[in-house]
């Protein structure tokens, strides 16, 4: 049995209480913790909304939503939650908006004050302004920021300026929900407490780098938002750049959040920009048509779009070809692809090892080892190594895993990225959570991507709904002798 250990006491207001974040991840995780008895009878999560709604409204909004997230739904469980609950009906952003009602819920005796952004990112500065002159800004207070934040360089600086001048920065809290994932975190583990991993982890061993999230579903109502982003934006400037921080980064001294997210950035200090020049060769852009998922059929992209768009260029998938410029990486390319209404959902990176230096077997082919790490479904690891067939005549080889799996190892609830970072928050572990330099840095060489399809107009590939992706992406592995792990 997993032993939770309760965190102190705590107050949590979550702005945009009522929207999707807050009913799919934040009350439930929430919900979760409170049943594993981490979270005390005396903490107060609070809804804060434009719309006007009753407590037992918003009560009931919470049930709902805590009732779809558990396996395990006991009325009385819920009732002793439910108690934790209020809901304060505010336009933040107003001018003379009254913050007494909330100020009210707040518990005045020096526990952690959690203000959770699960807003728009276009009124963080406004709110952290207003949360300013209403004076909760205080030494206890904790700042959570929801990506995007922005959507280039300029506008994240903006952002970070503007919060920055209200909460210190030991004090912001910036979320990306990939490093909450159970399995995540085991790449820390894998890559650090296995003596044998370290020689082999670098550029004497490894071939290069895959690293994929595929989606099969497509916008669920965020067309408006994710038309602006695209994938590139939405995926690949926060969870993708972090899995690959995490896969290349030097071992940090300790696990303290400085240590890590030094580490980290300088990982993104040393990838190489894209140009003009480079990137029609090293990256693909698509947009998904129509075609079938899990044998439904599926409407292409541009026909999920309100009808004013019928020519947006988006791109809902992207690969890549990545360079890392320092002496571990020389020469190894990481390769990374994320696309929505792809064949299924499936996030893995794999490392593969260069190929036997002899040919020692001449009957059998020079298959490299390969460790893929399944981040999601099917957490776990398996490490691909050549064996011999059992029998006699001669010598047959077969390519075959040692399989880690973490269901048949762990038969604990899996919980929720989101159920750990609200309790490293409150703990005031900042390790998990990026700081300022890193996501200007992540943007900075987004944006030179972006910058460069632009001036090169970079053709937008599609693909068949429920499929592998372009086959452009195939083209650019192929052109480097090398295959995407199916
Ligand atoms: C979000 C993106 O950050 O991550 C979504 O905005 C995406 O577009 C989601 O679907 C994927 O998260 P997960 O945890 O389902 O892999």
């Amino acid at each position: 049995m997993a032993e939770f250990i309760p965190v102190e006491p705590f107050d949590i207001v979550i702005f945009g209480g009522t929207g999707d974040l807050s009913r799919r991840k934040l009350i439930p995780a929430l919900f979760h913790r409170y049943l594993d008895g981490q979270i005390d009878a005396s903490c107060r999560i609070v809804g804060v909304a434009r719309s006007e709604m009753s407590k037992s409204e918003f009560v009931e909004f919470a049930e709902n939503a805590c009732k779809a997230a558990s396996e395990n739904w006991h009325r009385d469980d819920w009732q002793n939650f439910a108690k934790l609950l209020e809901y304060v009906a505010m336009d933040v952003t107003e001018e003379g908006a009254d913050w007494d009602p909330l100020k009210a819920y707040l518990t005045d005796d020096g526990r952690p004050r959690v203000f959770y952004l699960a807003t728009t990112p276009l009124i963080y500065v406004a709110t952290c302004e207003a949360l300013g002159r209403a004076g909760l800004n205080t030494p206890n207070a904790r700042l959570v920021l929801e990506k995007p934040i922005g959507k280039d360089l300029e506008s994240a600086n903006a952002i970070n300026e503007g919060v920055g001048a209200v909460f210190d920065e030991h004090a912001i809290y910036r979320i990306d929900h990939y490093l909450g994932k159970e399995t995540v975190q085991n790449l820390l583990v894998l890559r650090f407490a296995n003596a044998l991993l370290e020689p082999v982890w670098s550029r004497n061993a490894i071939d290069h780098v895959q690293i994929t999230v595929a989606e099969s579903i497509g916008l669920e109502g965020r067309a408006d938002y994710y038309d602006r982003s695209g994938a590139v934006r939405d995926m690949v400037q926060n969870h993708l750049l972090q899995l690959l921080c995490l896969t290349a980064m030097e071992p940090p001294n300790t696990l303290d959040a400085d240590d890590v997210r030094t580490e980290k950035i300088k990982v993104l200090k040393a990838l190489k920009p894209f140009t003009a020049e480079t990137v029609g060769a090293d990256t693909v852009r698509g947009q998904y048509e129509a075609g079938l998922v899990d044998g439904e059929p599926v409407i292409s992209y541009l026909e999920t779009l309100s009808d004013d768009k019928p020519e947006s260029k988006t791109e809902t998938y992207a690969a890549l070809k990545v360079e890392i410029r320092n002496g571990r990486w020389a020469d190894v390319p990481f390769y990374l692809r994320t696309g929505k209404r792809m064949k299924s959902r499936k996030s893995n990176i794999v490392i593969q090892f260069k190929a036997t230096p002899h040919r020692l077997f001449d009957n059998a082919d020079r298959v490299p080892n390969r460790l893929v790490m399944n981040l999601q479904p099917d957490e776990g690891m398996r490490l691909y190594m050549q064996v011999k067939e059992p029998g006699p005549g001669g010598l047959r080889l077969q390519y075959l895993p040692l399989n880690l799996s973490y269901a048949e190892n762990f038969t604990l609830r899996y919980p929720d990225a989101y159920e750990r970072l609200l309790m490293d928050i409150v703990r005031g572990n900042l390790a998990l959570f990026m700081r300022r330099d890193e996501v200007e840095e992540a943007w900075r060489w987004v944006d030179q991507l972006l910058a460069s399809w632009a001036e090169t107009d970079q053709p937008l590939e599609t693909y068949a709904a429920g499929s592998q992706g372009p086959t452009q992406a195939a083209v650019m592995m192929d052109r480097d002798r090398r295959t995407w792990w199916q």
